[in-house]
């Protein structure tokens, strides 16, 4: 398992924070930038309207002024002719100027603001039309008119003559806009000034908002790089509450438990699967060891006659059945843990166990052999299986039996299971095997001594056999005399279709 703590994604530097900013920072960045177009946009807005009040209201006003002064004046077009300058000057206040033209568009006289400050700001001279079609349309109309500094808010505000109708004359009254657009351009900086103290206080308290939010995120972010580093027992703060990102960190959690989870059995499995390969080469050594000594005498020319002769060549045989009896056990338990059995059926065991009677017979030698089953029961399971299961367990009974014992193996059913035991009146188990007696290539202490053993083998492929099936086994020794009794416990028939056929592995 790779621990290696520098795998670790290293925290990142000022800069690059700085260039890869986090989550919450980009999204207050994102808003601000969005609240920032929508402000600027209703301020453009605001502006155009107010710029077109502000005009508006102020033509109304200089209007309303020049008809109140024009109220007392009777002008004749003669008077405007001689007279122009002085109702220009008359006409003219401090912030306004004003201009007179007769009935045909000609200028008679004109005249600047008093206001010291737009002394030379005369009222624009306009095109002869403008003052025909202002006498023509008989009301005041509002233009602006000029460049730049010079540029002006002009009202024309036609005289007719008040019995006739006639048009006598046309006043020009004209103000600079510059303190118009001043007071807009203040109003402007003021919303700039707002609008960004408001972008500023959203975005940062959208960021602290959005941090305290997404905090379960960068938990696991964190945790992430833990776990790429190879440490799994990374524990995540749970958020409380039920949302899309409380929910995700509760998923995450899950998800690296059962990775844990998983990774512990693989771990577990290869430790197993190099245990059984040592043992495996280990039980295979030992035989191969005294074969090849044998071949060894044999080829230096010693025991090449006679009665030495078969005594060693009988030795070899004995070897070589050993061996092939380990990689039987071994090829066996291979298949039984890649896959389970497909074809057990309803297995009649009075049956089965006639069947082998001869067999374990010749195992049991001199000592009382019982098989009892009822007629007619049945186990859901294999010939090959309980026939394998019968064997291995009389096999080991009758190596720790003495000649004038008794092997019996009886079948019933009880609680709706099928009970298999192979009871006999040898030593029994020693209370320190007992735990391990199951275990792939586990053989007794007393057993270990001795050159008869097994290869401790036949009680693992018991057992691989039992659950195969959906069955267990189980060891005891008898207690109310000596010798152990092995059970095992098959079904009476098919496991259920909606649970998983396949049982748990046993490890080891
Ligand atoms: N009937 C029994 N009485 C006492 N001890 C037993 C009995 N059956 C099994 N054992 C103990 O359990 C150990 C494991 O048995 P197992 O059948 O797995 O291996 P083995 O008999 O030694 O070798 P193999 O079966 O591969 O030839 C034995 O070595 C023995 O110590
Ligand atoms: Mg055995």
């Amino acid at each position: 398992m790779a621990t290696a703590e520098g795998a670790a994604t290293p925290p990142l530097s000022p800069w690059r924070r700085l260039r890869s900013p986090s989550l919450a920072a980009r999204l207050a960045l994102v808003t601000a930038a969005v609240l920032a177009v929508a402000l600027g946009m209703v301020s453009a807005v605001r502006t155009v309207a107010l710029r077109q009040r502000l005009y508006a209201s102020t033509a109304l006003q200089m209007g309303v002024d020049y008809s109140t002064l024009a109220k007392g004046l009777r002008l004749s077009p003669l008077a405007v002719a001689l007279d122009g300058q002085g109702y220009a000057s008359f006409l003219a206040s401090p912030t306004v100027g004003a201009l007179v033209a007769d009935a045909t568009g000609s200028v008679q006289g004109e005249a600047p603001p008093t206001s010291p400050q737009y002394a030379s700001l005369f009222p624009p001279v306009l095109p002869r039309r403008e003052y025909l079609s202002a006498l023509a349309e008989g009301r005041d109309v509002s233009l602006v008119a000029g460049r730049g500094a010079q540029r002006q808010l002009v009202v024309l505000a036609p005289y007719l003559n008040p019995f006739t109708g006639a048009p006598v004359a046309v006043f020009e009254l004209a103000t600079p806009v510059a303190p118009l657009e001043g007071t807009l351009r203040q109003q402007l900086e003021f919303d700039l000034l707002a609008g960004l103290l408001a972008l500023m206080g959203a975005a940062a308290a959208i960021y602290v908002l959005l941090g305290r939010f997404l905090a379960p995120l960068a938990d696991m972010a964190r945790a992430s790089d833990e776990i790429a580093a190879g440490r799994l027992d990374v524990a995540l703060p749970q958020p409380r509450g039920d949302d899309e990102v409380a929910r995700l960190s509760r998923a995450f959690s899950h998800m690296v438990q059962r990775i844990e989870v998983a990774l512990e059995r693989e771990r577990a499995e290869q430790r197993r699967v190099r245990a059984f390969l040592a043992d495996a080469s280990h039980s295979l050594r030992t035989p191969l060891t005294v074969l090849n000594g044998r071949l060894d005498l044999l080829l230096r020319g010693e025991s090449r006659e006679g009665e030495e002769l078969e005594a060693a060549l009988r030795a070899l045989r004995v070897e070589g059945e050993r061996m092939a009896r380990i990689v039987r056990g071994l090829l066996l338990l291979a298949r039984l843990d890649e896959d389970e059995p497909r074809d057990a059926g309803d297995v009649d065991l009075a049956r089965v166990l006639e069947a082998l009677r001869p067999r374990l017979e010749s195992l049991a030698g001199e000592r009382r052999l019982v098989l009892a089953a009822p007629e007619g029961l049945t186990a859901w399971a294999t010939v090959e299986a309980v026939e394998t299961i019968v064997t291995n367990l009389v096999e080991n009974a009758v190596r720790h039996t003495p000649e004038d014992g008794q092997v019996e193996v009886r079948a019933d059913l009880v609680d709706g299971r099928v009970r298999l035991r192979v009871l006999d009146t040898g030593t029994g188990i020693a209370p320190g095997d007992l735990p391990r007696i199951f275990d792939r290539f586990y053989r007794g202490a007393r057993a270990g001594q001795r050159r008869d053993g097994g290869a401790g083998l036949g009680l693992s492929i018991v057992q691989r056999w039992a659950q195969a099936l959906g069955g267990e086994v189980a060891a005891a020794n008898r207690g109310e005399r000596p010798g152990a009794v092995f059970t095992v416990w098959l079904p009476k028939g098919p496991p259920p279709a909606s649970s998983d056929p396949r049982p748990s592995r046993a490890p080891g």
